[in-house]
């Protein structure tokens, strides 16, 4: 729907990108080797100023994606960001959107009913703000990180339809005009592609899909609206559910514009090396895609092979979107593996992000800047 237009929040932001893009280079000539300082001031050729960086390193994914046609965003977690300066200021120069890893999610804004907590997220709307960049919301109707007054009250299915209709609402209004896209509804299959079993299908039907896009682009029309979801990378049941649901979807007119794929892989599992045949599914019918929450993880201890495997996994990501003609953009769910989630949840698993603990590039993070260089260039 709102595919061929641009929004006034995209094109503010994408020229501060553009601006930024025109100083750099000029700024990395002058703290960069001192050939490059030396014989420009010594020639007074001012040209140099005007030509791209020769260093590809001087860009950042951010600046390498604007050229390649895609965001590059990362999730962000609020108490690294507060406490950690290096994990500050990479979250603020390396990327070209945000998404709240965990400060959108209704336990966190709602943990009392009818008492909101945007105080964190609005924190990280402002950093975007102050960054030039673009925010992902996430996420607005789950069946994870629920508020405990909702999943123990005794509700009815009239009043927990009112429930979620009041949450959309108020969250999607609060941050109104800041929000680049929202991933409204996540998770709502299961591998089989079957519709999951939730509080949500339980008590309103499949109907409450189409019902949260309503209401979330009747509180914000500007956002663009996307369901998420995780193992639909390749083609495969999960994905090919979710296409004949969105085809229902928009033939119903329901205002929804893109389709999120996670992209939390595994070395130990085959890389979708088919993603773009099935982005391909999505873009035909006049949707949007994104890679939202892109790690590659594996069981402990790291190893070469491993670590090599790993950049094989963003890079056929990265790739998937690239070669896709509205695949808007590509984000890592956390860029350093001294906070990723992974630890926590797979069991002997880590090391999953682009950036050891000490902030060092792995060779995922190489591949991606390779691959945004050469999809960049024209
Ligand atoms: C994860 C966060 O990274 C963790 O910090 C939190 O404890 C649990 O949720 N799919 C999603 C994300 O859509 O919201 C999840 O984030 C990771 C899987």
């Amino acid at each position: 729907m709102l595919r061929a237009t641009r929004t006034a929040l995209v094109a503010a932001t994408t020229a501060a990108l553009a601006v930024t893009a025109l100083v750099l280079p000029a700024a990395s000539a002058a703290s960069g080797s001192t050939a490059t300082a030396g014989s420009t001031g010594a020639s007074g050729d001012t040209r140099a100023a005007a030509t791209p960086a020769k260093d590809p390193a001087a860009r950042t994914l951010g600046e390498l994606g604007r050229r390649a046609g895609v965001r590059i965003g990362t999730a962000v977690d609020m108490s690294a960001l507060a406490a950690d300066a290096p994990y500050r200021e990479k979250a603020a120069t390396e990327f070209s959107s945000v998404t709240p890893e965990n400060v959108m999610k209704w336990e966190a804004v709602e943990a009392v009913r009818g008492t909101h907590t945007w105080g964190p997220a609005d924190d990280l709307v402002d950093f975007a703000r102050d960054n030039h960049q673009l925010v992902r919301g996430h996420t607005l109707v789950w069946h994870s990180q629920l508020p405990g007054w909702l999943t123990s009250g005794s509700f009815t299915p009239g009043e927990l339809r009112d429930i979620l209709h009041r949450h959309i609402t108020d969250e999607v209004k609060h941050f109104k005009g800041r929000i680049w896209q929202w991933d409204v509804v996540n998770e709502a299959f299961n591998d089989d592609g079957t519709l999951r079993d939730s509080i949500w299908l339980r008590n309103l039907g499949p109907g409450y899909i189409a019902d949260a896009f309503h209401w979330a682009h009747e509180a914000d029309p500007e956002a663009e609206l996307y369901i998420n979801d995780y193992n639909i990378e390749g083609v495969n049941p999960k994905s090919t559910a979710l296409l004949a649901l969105v085809t229902e979807l928009k033939a119903q007119h329901v205002p929804i514009d893109g389709v999120g794929v996670q992209g939390h892989l595994a070395v130990q599992y085959p890389a979708p090396h088919d993603i773009a045949d099935n982005l391909a599914r999505f873009d035909a019918l006049g949707l949007d895609t994104a890679i939202t929450e892109a790690d590659v993880r594996m069981v402990m201890p790291a190893d070469a092979t491993k670590t090599e495997a790993q950049a094989e996994g963003y890079g056929v990501l990265l790739q998937g979107c690239l070669l896709t003609e509205h695949c808007t953009d590509f984000t890592v769910w956390g860029f350093t593996d001294k906070y990723s989630w992974v630890p926590n949840t797979f069991s002997g698993e880590g090391s999953a992000n682009l950036l050891t603990e000490d902030y060092r590039p792995k060779p995922a993070y190489t591949a991606l800047r390779q691959d945004l260089t050469l999809a960049g260039r024209h």
